[in-house]
């Protein structure tokens, strides 16, 4: 006979499991509403979560499930997107519009459902149809679940720092006017810390104002929810030390500048250090290249608890807008945590090498300005919205929405990264490319040289990919590779490839679904630069995406 309680013990340890007990739901809501907001002196409507500019935040520990209802009260379609969230199995919850779902109509409402698996740390939430997301947009915080602590010293408080850009005009009015005469649209007029850009020049604003009290320990969660620009981040007289990217812990190291693209999430560590003071924080613009940017430093307020009326503030230069080095120097920096208890599996076998060329093209249009527009591509495929949801097309077996034809590779291999061709016109087509489930994944991004070499932070949908490998010019299959690191790479959503270079990526497709990839600056997703990858159901009990949810929107 087994003694009683041996086999309560046993028993015990059979069913309790942290997963087990843990998950928790949570819910939220979402009403979508206009609101007026004042910046730069001047009040425009806006189109917000909850009335609140950034929106609200979205709290939950890993493992939780989270239902949020959106209630879309505009005259726009809404859709919104958990951007890093890996949605397993429940992509009718991913919501970039017509790629996975049909927008949420005026007066309607839809219930995102979604579990947080095997992911930590800061993400973002934002609109996905159009330029939306220029309000709309929220932190994601997933705490580690109830008793594990973080592989880093125990912060005495968090905060999190939202940056962004605004526009004085509506910003749909902007792009659409710039699609109309094949141009770029006009830069932001401010970039904003938390909402607020700080004083400016004509106007005196006040700006974000971060609060810390001597020998205390703060995480900073940090998103760049900006909609085309690539930011630095440094706060006077302070280091910083990473410990997480987009939900995924790093060997921490010390920086005293952030490089943060669209769609990124960083969250560091600030230790309250320094004496008693007023220290800047601020943003700016990275490029390196012709491209025109918002110029304008952002600026906030690092203020110590006990400071004297009247002190002066510390203030911190930034690197020129061209630091390429700085943006290396820090994705360089970046590893894996890569640890006991977060170990990673980076994919050594291969079923799938793709090399995707990325960059504007330029289209004949004989309405446009110039008789020719820019467009965006991936392989020479400028992408076509669909006006059927990509997903339900796949679900149901509709034929005529996609083909699933995108090339893995360039149709006609050319010097990618040398002078300008002669022809830079591109083919438009709903491509996608088709993926058998559990297969693996290397993509190399190459960007090209048409009109101007550029970094576009390149963002994968229902996936985090290890970054194995980078570098400048062409990529080499041959010798390339031989560099890699399949040890501990760091692992992420959105990675920017450098500037007439290259970033190879690797991934497992072990998520059923249709996944959006594209270049987060919106800019480049509005011009063509974005495709879809199908990973097939497995064969397996846990391996098919799960039924739609009955509420999912009609086109
Ligand atoms: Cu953060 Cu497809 O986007």
């Amino acid at each position: 006979m087994i003694p009683l309680r041996v086999l309560a013990l046993f028993l015990v340890a059979i069913f309790w499991h942290p997963s087990r007990v843990e998950s928790v739901v949570r819910h939220y809501k979402f009403s979508v509403v206009r609101k007026n907001i004042t910046r730069l002196c001047s009040t425009k409507p806006i189109i917000t979560v909850n009335g609140k500019f950034p929106g609200p935040t979205l709290y939950a520990r890993e493992g939780d499930r989270v239902i949020v209802r959106v209630v879309n009260h505009v005259k726009d379609n809404v859709t919104i997107h958990w951007h890093g969230v890996r949605q397993l199995r429940t992509g009718w919850s991913d919501g970039p519009a017509y790629i996975t779902q049909c927008p949420i109509q005026t007066g309607q409402s839809y219930i995102y459902n979604f579990t947080l698996t095997r992911q930590r740390g800061t993400l973002l939430w934002h609109a996905h149809i159009n330029w939306q997301r220029a309000t709309v947009h929220g932190a994601i915080v997933i705490l580690p679940k109830r008793g594990v602590p973080y592989p880093f010293p125990k912060p005495d408080k968090q905060e999190i720092i939202i940056f962004g850009e605004w526009w004085k005009s509506d910003v749909e009015a902007v792009i659409k006017q710039a699609m109309k005469a094949g141009q770029p649209p006009n830069v932001s007029d401010a970039h904003t810390i938390n909402g607020l850009p700080g004083p400016v020049a004509n106007c005196t604003s006040k700006g974000y104002t971060l609060h810390v009290e001597t020998g205390k320990i703060y995480l900073l969660r940090i998103v760049n929810a900006a909609v085309n620009e690539e930011l630095f981040f440094r706060i006077a007289g302070h280091n910083l030390t990473i410990v997480e990217v987009d939900a995924m812990y790093t060997k921490p190291f010390q920086t005293d500048t952030i490089f943060i693209g669209p769609g990124q999430t960083t969250t560091a560590l600030l230790a309250a250090d320094q004496s008693i003071g007023k220290y800047l924080m601020a943003i700016s613009p990275f490029m390196d290249t012709i491209v025109a940017t918002d110029n304008q430093t952002a600026t906030g307020i690092l203020r110590y608890k006990g400071i004297a009326p009247f002190s002066t503030t510390s203030l911190t230069s930034m690197p020129p807008r061209n630091a390429t080095p700085v943006t290396s120097s820090f994705m360089d920096s970046l590893r894996s945590l890569n640890s006991k208890t977060y170990p990673v599996i980076v994919p050594l076998k291969i079923d799938h090498s793709l090399l995707f060329t990325i960059g504007v093209g330029v289209n004949p249009c004989p309405t446009c300005v110039n008789g020719s527009r820019v467009v965006g591509d991936i392989n020479n495929v400028s992408f076509v919205m669909p006006t059927t949801a990509l997903l339900q097309a796949h679900y149901y077996n509709i034929t005529g929405v996609f083909t699933d034809d995108f090339p893995g590779n360039p149709l006609i291999p050319f010097n990618y990264t040398g002078s300008t061709p002669q022809n830079m016109q591109t083919n438009n087509g709903t491509k996608v490319y088709r993926l058998a489930y559990n297969s693996t994944v290397q993509v190399v991004l190459q960007g090209n040289a048409f009109v101007a070499p550029e970094s576009h932070p390149t963002h994968l949908h229902g996936f985090d990919f290890f970054v194995v490998g980078n570098g400048v010019g062409n990529y080499d299959p041959e010798n390339d590779p031989k560099n890699f690191n399949l040890v501990d790479p760091i692992g992420r959503n959105t990675i920017s490839v450098p500037t007439g270079g290259w970033t190879a990526i690797r991934f497992r497709a072990d998520n059923p679904g249709i996944w959006f990839l594209h270049c987060h600056l919106e800019v480049h997703t509005t011009w063509g630069l974005k495709m879809a990858f199908l990973v097939e159901n497995g064969k397996g009990p846990n391996e098919s995406i799960l039924p739609p949810p009955s509420d999912l929107p009609k086109c």
